[in-house]
């Protein structure tokens, strides 16, 4: 079996007594299945961090993992300004919310650059390399430049947008170009992997060659959708323990009887939290007897606070959430309660199971892992009901989820209205199909199948 190399723009080292979550897991698994390297940026800034010449490497169950750092200027250029305030709004298809400098861009290349020319040695024949997500996408395209000829792998774990909102950034068909360095380039849902082609064909002159082979200025590169799975049973196990714990049940407690609605989001502008909350807004508005009968808990966890629009969407929801409480709450009834600290992960399991409704309204999402955590966390005998946005990636396998228009309140309104009304039958039978779909694919399967695909790609001749 080849070795696996993994790029990230972080990497989850693991440290003593700290469990890495969610996808982490599954690529440390491949790795120390395969022997491998996972290789991206430590986290830490350091000046003159550009002049190192080594990553700094630690070993653990036969994985190594390899970092560098990066300079203040790197971290603002490459990390929040490209990365976060240009290609994020750009690829969730938000090009209102798109902020660009070409110095930033020029940064963006250096250290894909650097990251090429450190892991350029580290490459050995036979070896597999699998780079993940949008900070990297001229990664492929620099290690080939340096003489790398292994197989390359490219995933990205967000949507990607029409050649209409891609063409808007400047030297859009230089980026496709750069993906078509790598030999798969894989998506997580055939629609994101259509807009792809049809980027390659109308803004970089490539042609379709045959089911999901593209060809562009004479490379040949195969096209794939690879939803992002979670371990299903490993989050039921611990939704049902945890709800079993004097924390949850004290939280229960706080809840007066009232029925409980969540939200779990990292504080994104593509996550619709203003538009939920403003949706809820016109529920209680539209339906008062619901008033003082249910509870929303939306945890919109601190992120990207470097990145300005990431600032300003906090100090909207907060003004948001405060008026809403201010306007509507009573002495022993808060209909809003907004958390923007860390939620352990077991512990908000447990809430979820506890919830009657979850809302994923995303505007745009790759995937959205917190639809299918959601599903797994229910009591299947009496379970809660999905409300998920038509634009979350998860919306093309969570078929019987209440799917909505994420961008209309008055839909959001409706949906909840309906989602607290369902009875225990049609909630038994809309989950019992989103948990045969999340619960027949393993995290596991999803990896595997990616790099077969890759393996594939190669030898029918991507090259
Ligand atoms: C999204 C991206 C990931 C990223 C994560 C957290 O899920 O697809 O690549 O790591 O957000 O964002 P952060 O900027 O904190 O790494």
């Amino acid at each position: 079996m080849s070795r696996l190399i993994v790029v990230s723009n972080r990497v989850p080292v693991p440290t003593a007594g700290e469990k890495a979550g969610g996808l982490a897991v599954v690529l440390h698994d491949l790795l120390a299945r395969r022997g491998g390297l996972w290789f991206g940026w430590s986290g830490d800034i350091a000046d003159n961090a550009e002049h190192d010449t080594a990553p700094a490497i630690v070993e653990e169950g036969g994985v190594q993992y390899a970092t560098i750092n990066l300079t203040p200027d790197e971290y603002q250029g490459y990390y929040a300004n490209f990365s976060n305030a240009t290609l994020w709004p750009l690829i969730h298809s938000l090009p209102e919310q798109i902020s660009f400098d070409r110095h930033s861009l020029h940064v963006y290349r250096t250290v894909n650059a650097r990251f090429a020319t450190t892991l350029k040695d580290m490459i050995r024949p036979g070896d597999v390399v699998w780079i993940h997500d949008y900070h990297l996408v001229p990664l492929a395209a620099a290690l080939r430049t340096r003489g790398v000829q292994v197989p390359i792998g490219f995933f990205l774990h967000t949507p990607f947008p029409s050649p209409d909102i891609l063409s808007t950034i400047p030297e859009a068909a230089t980026f496709l170009r750069q993906l078509m360095q790598a030999d798969l380039v894989g998506f997580q849902t055939s629609h994101d992997a259509q807009n792809f082609v049809a980027c390659v064909e109308r803004l970089a002159g490539g042609e379709t060659a045959g089911n999901n082979v593209v060809t562009c200025g004479g490379r040949t590169v195969h096209v794939g959708a690879f939803p992002v799975e979670i371990d299903a049973p490993g989050f039921a196990r611990t939704a049902a323990e945890e709800s079993d714990t004097t924390a949850i049940r004290r939280f229960s407690e706080s809840l007066l009887g009232s029925t409980l609605m969540i939200g779990a989001d990292r504080m994104d502008p593509t996550k619709g939290i203003r538009r939920r909350i403003n949706g809820y807004r016109s529920f209680l508005d539209k339906h008062p007897e619901w008033q003082e009968r249910v509870t929303f808990l939306q945890v919109a966890a601190s992120s990207r606070q470097d990145v300005e629009i990431y600032k300003s969407l906090r100090e909207e929801l907060e003004r948001l959430s405060g008026a809403l409480n201010a306007e509507l709450a009573m002495p022993a009834w808060t209909p809003l309660r907004f958390v923007t600290r860390p939620v352990a992960r077991a512990h908000l399991a447990g809430i979820m199971r506890t919830a009657r409704v979850g809302l994923v309204t995303p505007l745009r999402d790759g995937m959205n892992l917190v639809a299918k955590e959601y599903v797994a966390a229910q009591d299947g005998d009496d379970p809660g009901v999905l409300v998920l946005s038509r634009y979350a990636g998860a919306a093309a396998q969570l078929k019987d989820a209440l799917l909505v228009n994420a961008f209309d309140g008055d839909e959001v309104a409706d949906a909840i209205h309906r989602a607290l009304s369902m009875a225990r039958e049609e909630r038994r039978r809309r989950w019992e199909a989103n948990w045969h779909v999340i619960s027949s694919r393993t995290p596991l399967m999803w990896g595997e199948s990616f790099l077969d695909a890759l393996l594939q790609a190669r030898g029918s001749g991507a090259a």
